[in-house]
């Protein structure tokens, strides 16, 4: 199975930089390259800041530029995106029933489960309760291989920058994911 995984785009409006290059026309770049290339892949997948500011010209820009993909586009939320304004732009964008950006994708190798890691008010990631409850759910569904997208990493990654915005309760993530074996008697 072939499968496109774009991140952080962050598309502006209007055509504008974002520290001197222009994101709407590197994601058109992509799109182009996506169709020329790679044009029998299965999906692609968008783990999250697909705009810098999360305003609704942003959303409309980047869902202009993904209206020429050809194959399902399944979206994400990262810390620079809007919730709300992402929803006006994509209503039918499957959520949780608690609202949460996050969804499954069962593929023929394995079950995808996309997060919702976006904490409001804040850059760096969470996973409360709530969404650790779903991923349970999700994870107990199943015995086929997973696949975890998420916008903030549940580890560090070594650049000083990211770490300090990482999922700030990635202990009990982790707990979730790989629960701790009771030592053999
Ligand atoms: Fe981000």
């Amino acid at each position: 199975m072939k499968f496109i995984h774009l991140t952080d785009t962050h598309v502006n409006s209007g055509d504008r930089l974002l520290y001197g290059a222009n994101p709407a026309r590197r994601l058109a770049q992509a799109v182009d390259s996506i169709n020329v290339e790679h044009g029998d892949a299965a999906f692609v997948i968008v783990t999250g800041d697909m705009t810098h500011w999360g305003d609704a010209g942003a959303y409309a820009a980047f869902r202009d530029k993904i209206s020429r993909l050809p194959m399902p586009v399944h979206l994400m939320v990262g810390n620079h995106d809007d919730t709300a304004a992402f929803a006006e732009y994509f209503p039918n964008a499957p959520r949780d029933s608690n609202g949460f950006v996050q969804f499954t994708l069962d593929t023929p190798h394995g079950r995808a489960i996309c997060l919702d890691t976006k904490s409001p008010g804040t850059h760096a990631g969470s996973y409360c309760q709530a969404r650790l409850d779903w991923l349970s759910a999700r994870l107990q569904e199943t015995d086929d291989p997973v696949l975890l997208f998420m916008h903030h990493p549940p580890f560090k990654v070594g650049i000083c920058a990211m770490d300090a915005i990482m999922m700030q309760d990635a202990d009990a993530f982790h707990d979730v994911v790989a629960p701790p074996t009771k030592p053999a008697r």
